[in-house]
C-alpha cells in the first residue's frame, strides 16, 4: 500500500496509507487533513492545492494546462506546488511527502 506523508501548515507530520488510484485529495479528506476539494476534483478550485517535495516532485507525470491554469491561481504558490485531485497514487509513489499552504483560496466562494 502506498503511503503519503502530510505535512500540514503548524509542521505537524501524518503518514497514510493510500490505496492504488486514490488521489492525495481522496486520502488526505478522508483522514482529516485540511484540503477542502471543494470542486472535488474537477480543477475550478484549487483548494486541494499542494506542495510537492522536490524529489517527488520530479517523480510526477507533469501537469496539465488546465492545472497549471488553476494553480496560478493558488494561494502560496510554489515550484513544486500541484493539485492533489491531480496526483494518482500509486507504487511508484509509495513514501511522497507533500506539504500543505498556509491557505487557500478557494474560487467557487469568490
Ligand atoms: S479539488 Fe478543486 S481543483 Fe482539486
Amino acid at each position: 500500500m502506498p503511503k503519503i506523508t502530510f505535512i500540514e501548515a503548524d509542521g505537524a507530520r501524518q503518514e497514510i496509507d493510500a490505496a492504488d488510484g486514490d488521489t492525495i485529495l481522496d486520502v488526505g479528506q478522508r483522514h482529516g487533513i485540511d484540503l477542502e476539494g471543494a470542486c472535488e476534483g474537477g480543477m475550478a478550485c484549487s483548494t486541494c492545492h499542494v506542495i510537492v517535495h522536490e524529489d517527488w516532485f520530479l517523480k510526477l507525470d507533469p501537469p496539465s494546462e488546465e492545472e497549471e491554469d488553476m494553480l496560478d491561481m493558488a494561494y502560496d504558490l510554489t515550484k513544486t506546488s500541484r493539485l492533489g485531485c491531480q496526483i494518482t497514487m500509486s507504487a511508484a509513489l509509495d513514501g511522497i511527502v507533500v506539504s500543505l499552504p498556509r491557505g487557500h483560496h478557494n474560487l467557487l466562494d469568490d
